[in-house]
């Protein structure tokens, strides 16, 4: 399984923030926004990694992750020329994606919770079980208006409808920016025409896979934070949200090195190597206890 991150667009409902620094590098709490959708990729055991994102922020990235390696992951790094719309990723990796199912994940998407659905989904892709090719999820919001919503079947609870951005949403179910194709995904991007609004919808690509009956939807359930950090009041929430959990617990969320370490991308040695790197600050003390006392 390839993943990618899509971090590129134009951040524009965050500017003046957004006017030099990209959405995904702005802070939530304690760290870049771009940590957390690859944590949450890494703890789904994806290590080879395509970080999609605009020429102007590339270098940015390539700078923040310089010596990923060291983290046990592949990642690589292509530009999105415009923002073309979400399904443009798939044929900008195609080369990446090669052979392999891939998980795409939005660069400002925050999930919190028990990843172990997520697990479970990219272990039944590659099994191809129940003769699904694609998986999407489904969160219960209360704006559904501002997302592609799914429709279900009241008496077999399967999906029937996908809608982007409905007026009038016929459930208040969002699919979240994260979604599981098969690698056919490339071919099928190429042959949507762009919408209205000029972009290569990612609504029309699932929607591909819906019609042939080989979309899986997994509805998340309550216990599970889905997050979106587009706007200023969102980018402050999700920055409280993670704070409180941090501050109460004493661990932190999307801490990579951390996360590379227990699920052993790396070796004791490695993180040893890993943390003198860091420079003296609470997040470097933070990785010192777990290396010698692993107690948390
Ligand atoms: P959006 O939040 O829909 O768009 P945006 O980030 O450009 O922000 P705004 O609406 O405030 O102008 O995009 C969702 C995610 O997808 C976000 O992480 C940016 C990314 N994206 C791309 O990388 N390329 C694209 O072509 C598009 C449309 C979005």
């Amino acid at each position: 399984m390839k993943g990618i991150i899509l971090a590129g667009g134009s951040g524009s409902r965050l500017y003046p923030l957004t006017s030099i620094v990209s959405k995904q590098l702005q802070p939530i709490y304690n760290k870049p926004m771009i940590y957390y959708p690859l944590s949450l990729l890494m703890l789904s055991g994806i290590t080879d990694i395509l970080l999609i994102s605009t020429p102007h922020d590339i270098p940015h990235f390539q700078k923040l992750f310089a010596g990923s390696e060291k983290l046990g992951i592949n990642l690589s790094f292509k530009i999105q020329e415009q923002p073309n719309g979400l399904a443009e990723a798939f044929i900008l990796g195609e080369e990446f994606i090669g052979d392999d199912d891939v998980t795409m994940i939005l660069g400002d998407n925050l999930f919190y919770g028990n990843f172990q659905v997520f697990r479970d989904a990219c272990a039944a892709q590659t099994k191809k079980e129940n003769g699904h090719n694609a998986r999407v999820f489904a969160y219960h919001v209360n704006d559904p208006q501002r997302y592609g919503v799914v429709e279900f079947d009241s008496s077999t609870g399967k999906a029937i409808s996908i809608e982007e951005k409905p007026t009038n949403p016929k459930s208040n179910f969002a699919i979240p920016g994260l979604y599981i194709f098969d690698n056919t995904a490339t071919k099928r991007a190429k042959e949507i025409t762009p919408s209205v609004r000029g972009e290569i919808e990612i609504t029309e690509l699932i929607k591909s896979y819906l019609e042939e009956g080989s979309l899986e939807v997994h509805t998340l359930n309550r216990g599970l934070a889905w997050l979106d950090s587009g706007t200023p009041s969102s980018l402050l929430e999700a920055s409280a949200f993670i704070g409180a959990i941090e501050q109460r617990q004493g661990i932190k969320v999307a801490c990579l090195e951390e996360i590379a370490y227990r699920t052993k991308l790396i070796s004791p040695e490695q993180f040893k190597e890993l943390i003198e790197t860091i420079p003296k600050s609470e997040y470097r003390e933070y990785l010192e206890i777990i290396l010698r006392e692993e107690t948390l």
